[in-house]
């Protein structure tokens, strides 16, 4: 049995209740879809500032009416301390996702960013600990690493930050750190590195890669690669991102607490790879692809040339196991990208 097997067995067998901030978004909704399939009792928190109603309306349609019921969903801010306290009132444990995402927008608006980032972060800290939560889990960042060269990254070499939004990410760290030491509270940061999956959203400005070059490819639209499309990503399928959060609310080693950990997959994809698999996935579905080429342009301000992640920390610490690889996890979300992205 893994230790994620082992977490599930736990759960199906002790309900606890949970607050997911960002519920609405990509992976809050994801986390939010295995604990209610869990029997878990959830309070989701979203501002909708970049989140949507259709998302937690998908994983109703998916979890049935019944189990719907163990969610209580709070419309809120984390930036207002009263919606952060009405929202922490009986939490077990806390999975922060809540943060306004991208680099580029917080180039265009660092105030707005570390307002949500920052400010947001320290309030929902704040009310998690006045309420004593067993544990706080946060949704941390490999933009922590900015222009640290070496690969893959280890949790404890980073270099300077390159934009506000990762300055907001390592913030993070640093209060929760503190925070540990000031008060004794137990807190877990998951550096996510790029993310993929279901309900990550295709559309606007500040889209990530993967679903808005679905999208293009759907479409058969123009598919803009920043750079020469060597540029690559160690791309996370959104179910190890949920595993990693679940193992971290209930691993007990208390050397595994008050840690941060990457959270990828120790693999490197280049864009122009990226690019070939999604072409191959959807070619028998949308034969119009054989033709399709991207078009280059200039590389992108803030942008790493090259990710990846030592996962060993996660591994040893957490029992973390990635069940998808890029493939897989493509493989498995191709079907919510065509009906949702057409
Ligand atoms: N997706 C990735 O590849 C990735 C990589 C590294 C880190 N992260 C982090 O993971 C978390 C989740 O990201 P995501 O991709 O699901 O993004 P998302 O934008 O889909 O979800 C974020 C959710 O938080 C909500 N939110 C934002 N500000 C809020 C506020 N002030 N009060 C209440 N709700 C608020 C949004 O409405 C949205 O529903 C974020 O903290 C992000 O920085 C994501």
């Amino acid at each position: 049995m893994t230790s994620y097997q082992r977490i599930q067995q736990e759960l199906y067998e002790n309900q606890y209740c949970w607050l997911i901030t960002g519920v609405a978004g990509f992976i809050g909704s994801n986390i939010l879809e295995t604990l209610l399939k869990l029997n878990q009792r959830v309070i989701g928190l979203d501002n909708f500032s970049t989140g949507y109603q259709h998302n937690l309306d998908q994983v109703k349609e998916i979890v049935g009416n019944d189990t719907w019921k163990n969610l209580r969903f709070i419309e809120g801010d984390i930036c207002e301390i009263n919606d952060c306290r009405i929202a922490c009132e009986d939490v077990d444990f806390v999975l922060h996702q809540a943060a306004l995402g991208s680099v580029p927008r917080s180039i265009n608006d660092p105030i707005l960013t570390n307002e949500n980032n920052i400010s947001g972060f320290l309030k929902i800290l704040m009310a998690s600990r006045e309420v004593s939560v067993k544990r706080f889990v946060y949704a941390a960042s490999s933009s922590t690493y900015g222009d640290q060269p070496d690969l893959p990254k280890i949790e404890s070499v980073i270099g300077q930050p390159l934009s506000p939004y990762a300055v907001t990410k390592y913030v993070n760290e640093l209060y929760a750190d503190v925070f540990a030491r000031c008060y004794g509270t137990e807190s877990i940061g998951l550096r996510y590195f790029n993310v993929f999956g279901p309900r990550q959203d295709p559309n606007g400005a500040y889209a990530a890669v993967i679903p808005q070059w679905i999208a293009a490819l759907i479409r058969n639209d123009t598919l803009k690669i920043n750079g020469d499309g060597e540029t690559s990503r160690d791309f996370c399928f959104v179910d190890n991102v949920v595993q990693a959060n679940l193992l971290a609310a209930l691993v007990r080693r208390h050397q595994s607490v008050n840690q941060v950990y990457n959270i990828a997959l120790n693999e490197r994809t280049s864009l122009n790879q990226l690019y070939a698999m999604m072409r191959s996935l959807l070619i028998d579905k949308f034969p119009d692809l054989r033709s399709h080429q991207p078009q280059y342009s200039a590389f992108r301000k803030g942008d790493i040339r090259h990710s990846q992640a030592d996962i060993s920390k996660a591994k040893d610490l957490l029992g973390y196991e990635p069940t998808h690889f890029i493939n897989e996890g493509l493989t498995c979300a191709m079907d919510w990208y065509v009906a949702n992205l057409s």
